[in-house]
């Protein structure tokens, strides 16, 4: 029978599912309901030291569904950090930690540009006993404005020297969590890096407009007629998570050896981590998936992973971490190496397949777009 269990920068596991930051971790509560449910760690909802200045409006969330089976696929959200007071999570945070004594339980924080505040966040979530922190350099809405979150997380240099602080005043491990709306992630990654963080979370959500309702014509989330941008989530940007996941477990790979990555973005299923694993997460974190199917989703995904474990003949999650890393390589590649094997084949076109673009037809094109598709 194969193992989940795994050791994160010294924290021990019993399975690589963690509850990313966000509703699914927004009080003691429901972190509680987690652990019960067997979810490996929980990520809580991001806290800061003055949440007097959070308010949140609502609606906060807009759904994209798929057209005949109206499946959840893309869910957009203007939610901000919590707002509820640090007091009031110390509390929380301590009675979880006291009765979850061996769960990995790991402080989402963010404070402004300012390095006493940072210093003093850090310090108090370690003084209450937490086992991890996760620095939330990425949330896209509201935030900002304020020069935070993703404010930080775009500029590498000001990341840096934020992580710096962290750094000198952590005695725990510590994850950055990445903002997707970057054009290079290796950047902030580096940044982060080299700053001294242990490990890298990816990703956030992606900047996005769900929608603008025909008949209003107004965008959608509308509060009281108007909306603004907001982080787009669920199963719709898994492939950008994973590409992004590779470019990260890259540069950790060739520049970090040693340091970890959590993987989020789209999770919903044992396979879909699987994929993330294979990619070079050390964890998965999963957020809208717990909103849509439920605390309980984790049982499901675990005998899923397991069951691709077994079926591969891998024991343990270091078996498997990574191992799909070796098949990227560059388009010229690509090129090159289909040359070659067709040169063996002696084959001089392929076939039914549109080989060079005057080969396109109006006539069959839906089929002959197929014909080049995989899945
Ligand atoms: C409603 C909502 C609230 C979120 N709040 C936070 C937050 O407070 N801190 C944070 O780091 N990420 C937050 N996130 C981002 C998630 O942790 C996660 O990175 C993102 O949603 C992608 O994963 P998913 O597709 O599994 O949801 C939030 C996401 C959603 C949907």
């Amino acid at each position: 029978m194969p193992s989940l269990e795994t050791i994160v920068d010294g924290l021990k596991l019993p399975n690589p599912f963690v509850i990313a930051s966000g509703p699914p971790g927004t009080n003691g509560n429901v972190i509680g309901k987690a652990f019960d449910e067997g979810w490996g760690a929980v990520v809580c909802k991001t806290i800061s030291l003055d949440a007097s200045k959070v308010v949140n409006v609502q609606p906060r969330y807009a759904r994209l569904r798929a057209k005949d089976s109206k499946e959840i696929i893309g869910w957009e959200n203007i939610e901000l950090i919590s707002d509820r007071s640090f007091d009031v999570w110390v509390d929380e945070l301590k009675a979880v930690k006291d009765k979850y004594p061996d769960r990995i339980l790991i402080a989402s924080i963010m404070e402004e540009y300012n390095k006493d505040a940072w210093f003093e966040i850090v310090q108090r979530c370690q003084e209450l006993g937490v086992d991890a922190l996760e620095l939330n350099f990425s949330c896209p809405h509201g935030l900002p404005e304020r020069k935070m979150g993703s404010a930080m997380g775009e500029d590498p240099e000001l990341l840096e020297e934020v992580a710096g602080w962290v750094h000198e005043a952590a005695t725990i491990p510590v994850w950055a969590k990445m903002t997707p709306n970057v054009t290079h992630i290796e950047d902030p990654t580096r940044a982060a890096l080299r700053a001294g963080c242990q490990g890298i979370s990816a990703i956030n959500t992606i900047r996005s407009i769900l929608g603008v309702d025909l008949e209003t014509l107004r965008p959608e989330p509308t509060v009281e007629g108007y909306s603004t941008a907001g982080g787009y989530s669920s199963r719709a940007i898994l492939p950008i998570a994973l590409r992004m996941v590779m470019e990260i477990a890259q540069v950790i790979r060739d520049e970090f050896p040693g340091r970890t990555l959590s993987g989020i973005g789209g999770i919903e299923s044992g396979s879909d981590a699987a994929q993330f694993l294979l990619l070079g997460a050390d964890t998965v974190q999963v957020c809208t998936g717990v909103m849509k199917f439920g605390y309980g989703m984790v049982q499901p995904m675990i005998d899923d992973l397991l069951a691709f474990m077994e079926k591969h003949g891998f024991d343990t999650l270091d078996d498997f971490k990574g191992h799909s890393l070796q098949y990227f390589s560059s388009h010229t590649e690509l090129v090159e190496r289909q040359a070659e094997v067709k040169a063996k084949r002696g084959e001089k076109s392929g076939g039914k397949m549109v080989d060079a673009d005057d080969q396109w037809r109006g006539d069959d094109f839906v089929q002959q777009s197929d014909s080049l598709a995989r899945g």
